[in-house]
């Protein structure tokens, strides 16, 4: 596994010898146990004890002595999770490697925890955009930063293994969790994605300020059907492969030792129950050397809810011969003792337990688990510093779109009259979305209340007259009598609408729409005729083309983390030029969920793709022009690579950056081919009338498909380049 060794003297095969050593001493009950994963809350006191170490000993030394345990996961007080303090971390890990070390082998535990956006149940932590965010930056360099801080910050509290990074692509804009995807598009997921991967892990994920990434949900979870999250994925296998399986590919190259499971169906099979995803494609073809873990409960589900298993313990077999190597149970022991039964009985051969938990130790070696002193990183430099906040506060600005600037209505005066109303508007809570301090991240009074919502980031900016009218949740109805009234008397309303927090199937909805309530609002103040400035914030593109076409200024926020409230004020007043740039294509109407990649089909007679922003749409202060479009040569054999040259120039009077995103077309194949694909992207800041003339190089995987045969395949032909408005062509010969 091309991750790390223990330390740079061990070779790889020293570490095998390790793990092969190890697994020889240890007892039938000792190999299951280390592939057996339960959560805090088997292990935690009652919370009214309100305990400094919310471990209870008894309980640990139970589930660690007598059921060998190898790995615990979350928060404490599961369902109602909440983030603790550095401290408490340390004391709570501490005990649980204590009680590991009086074990007969001392195998420790490898405590694993949800950190998407930040060090999610750690308080006072650094709370980044959300990933689909993070997309909108097209900024790598940003989130590798992301992953090198919160690697930091989770080190600082003793946690070393973060279930993340969401490598499903978000092509179901209803689904509840798009937001924790990198959006749309493979290959800025895959970018963004092994970036962050990069950020956690370095070169060796042992040392001390880096930790242990897991890819996830392996693999199609991300595309219900009907957009209702654990719902069955139609996905045939080209489409997976040519979709959905690259950015796992590319977590496995970039090192990620963990690989977290899907909870759905794909074309009829559990995720935990599949074979050919397990262990033909992942292991046989990927090379994959880590180990997998199943998603909460999910084996059990294999019976209680697939209805594929007559019983528990076959579920507990059919996920286990399918690949499954860690089960998060997670809240009792009933895997430990049926997956003993089933061994015991030879239903499952002693040699896959073997396998499964040389996988688990082969990682918990290559963790540095057993280095005798696992360094705890000092809170002060690594905890919530400086740098991390600036960081923030940059990857928020860049992450937000503006999507919309007629007459040049933003940025505004700072001493204009402004009205704030919208349910969106004085929270926190909606800017960050799930997995916030809380797993559903809707628990206001636990956000940190030095931070800004929107309105008070506009109150601290402006120095015209600020009035609000709102309420104090997001549920609260607003008196729409009184935002008319108030309208009359301010020169400009901003309007924040959206979604409240939400993630897994608590937020299943039925309709992109918004609800009628924001709508009613937003029509009351377009009725006053002053200008609306429309900001969004939340997880999914709801519907808003009435109110957007009717308003001057759109700026979508989607989840900006805890200095989204600044980075909104600052781009309203021009604190900061927006250069975001949309990772998912922003839908017109409830079923206009056409991706920007559609298919030829699906823009032929009535069928045409017509959002209401593009995948890649995203204005500036400024103007940018492409030009000099050109490729290298105008002929290349399929196994050449192929170099484009453009030049982009700020023509506008404001410094600022610019994505530039090159497409290609593979105009004819024997699969029918997108009408465009994104495959690169440069970020680059230029002054008013700089030019510069940027390269990127097309790799034959670049201009690779899979085949009829299921196998990606270069085939030759004709392909056209798009940057900007250009196009140039070029075509592969044999
Ligand atoms: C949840 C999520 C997964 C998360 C895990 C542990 O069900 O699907 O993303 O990492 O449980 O909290």
């Amino acid at each position: 596994m091309p991750g790390c060794s223990v330390n740079h003297q061990e070779t790889n095969s020293d570490v095998e010898n390790k793990v092969k050593n190890l697994l020889a001493s240890m007892s039938l009950e000792e190999k299951i146990g280390q592939m057996t994963q339960i959560d805090v809350a088997v292990i935690a006191a009652p919370e009214e004890l309100n305990a400094a170490n919310p471990i209870d000993q008894a309980k640990l030394e139970d589930a660690v002595l007598n059921h060998h345990i190898g790995s615990i996961l979350n928060t404490p007080y599961t369902p109602h999770n909440k983030a603790q303090t550095v401290e408490t971390w340390r004391k709570m890990l501490q005990s649980v490697q204590a009680v590991a070390a009086k074990s007969r082998l001392k195998i420790p535990v490898l405590y694993g925890i949800d950190a998407i956006h930040g060090a999610t149940y750690i308080k006072d932590s650094t709370l980044f955009p959300q990933a689909i965010n993070m997309a909108a930056t097209f900024n790598p360099e940003l989130s590798v930063k992301e992953g090198e801080i919160t690697a930091r910050e989770l080190r600082t509290a003793g946690l070393q293994w973060n279930f993340s990074p969401v490598m499903d692509i978000g092509r179901q804009p209803l689904w509840p969790r798009l937001w924790e995807t990198y959006g749309e598009d493979v290959h800025l997921a895959t970018v963004l994605g092994t970036s962050f991967i990069e950020g956690q892990q370095g070169d060796d994920f042992s040392a001390p300020d880096k930790v242990l990434t897991c890819l996830k949900h392996y693999v199609g979870y991300s595309y219900p059907l009907n957009g209702r999250d654990r719902t069955p994925a139609w996905i045939g296998e080209r489409t997976l492969r040519e979709y959905f399986l690259p950015t796992f590919e590319a977590g496995v190259k970039a090192g990620s030792p963990t690989i977290m499971v899907n909870s759905g169906e794909v074309d009829g099979i559990p995720g935990h129950a599949n074979y050919h995803y397990l262990t033909t494609i992942l292991r046989n073809e990927m090379g994959f050397k880590g180990f997998t873990v199943s998603d909460w409960e999910d084996i059990k589900r294999l019976y209680t809810r697939d209805k594929l298993a007559a019983n528990e313990k076959e579920a507990v077999k059919i996920a286990v011969m399918a690949g499954i190597d860690m089960s998060m149970v997670p809240l009792d022991f009933s895997f430990y003792d049926l997956l003993l039964e089933l061994v015991k009985s030879g239903e499952v051969p002693l040699a896959r337990i073997d396998e499964a938990v040389s996988r688990i130790l082969l990682v918990k070696f290559e963790a540095g688990l057993f280095n005798p002193n696992p360094q705890v990183l000092p809170t002060k430099e690594n905890f919530a510093t400086t740098e991390a906040l600036d960081t923030n506060l940059q990857a928020a600005r860049e992450s937000i779109v503006l999507a919309k600037n007629a007459n040049h209505i933003l940025p505004l005066k700072k001493e204009s009259s402004i009205l704030v109303t919208g349910p969106t508007a004085n929270l926190l809570n909606v800017m960050n979305g799930g997995w916030t301090i809380t797993w559903q991240g809707d628990d206001e009074s636990l956000h940190p209340q030095d931070k800004l919502t929107v309105l008070e980031a506009i109150q601290k900016k402006a120095t015209g007259k600020v009035t609000y009218v709102g309420g104090d949740s997001f549920d609260k109805a607003i008196d729409i009598e009184k935002a008319v009234a108030e309208a009359k008397n301010h020169d400009t309303i901003v309007l924040c609408l959206g979604e409240k927090p939400y993630t897994e199937t608590v937020g299943n909805i039925d309709s992109l729409n918004l609800d009628q309530a924001q709508i009613n609002l937003a029509n009351a103040l377009i009725a006053t005729g002053k200008p609306v400035i429309l900001i969004t914030l939340g997880g999914r593109p709801r519907i808003i083309t009435s109110i957007a076409e009717q308003v001057p200024g759109v700026i979508l926020g989607f989840l900006p983390g805890m200095e989204g409230g600044l980075a909104i004020a600052d781009i309203l007043f021009g604190d900061y030029n927006p250069d975001g740039k949309l990772p998912i294509t922003y839908p017109r109407t409830t079923n206009g969920i056409t991706p920007y990649d559609y298919k030829p089909i699906e823009s032929y007679e009535q069928n045409t793709y017509h959002p209401l922003y593009a995948f890649g749409h995203g204005l500036s202060y400024t103007t940018f022009q492409t030009s000099e479009l050109r490729v290298e040569k105008d002929k290349i054999n399929s196994n050449e690579a192929i170099n484009i040259t453009v030049t982009v120039k700020n023509t506008g009077s404001l410094k600022g950056k610019e994505t530039v995103l090159l497409y290609v077309n593979d105009v004819a194949a024997s699969v029918t081919r997108p009408n465009k694909q994104l495959k690169g992207f440069k970020k680059i800041e230029l002054n008013p009338d700089q030019a510069k003339n940027i390269s990127f190089t097309l790799t034959p995987n670049d201009l690779s498909f899979i085949g009829v045969d299921l196998k990606r395949v270069v085939e030759s032909g004709d392909f056209k380049v798009i940057v900007g408005n250009e196009t140039v062509n070029f075509s592969i010969v044999k």
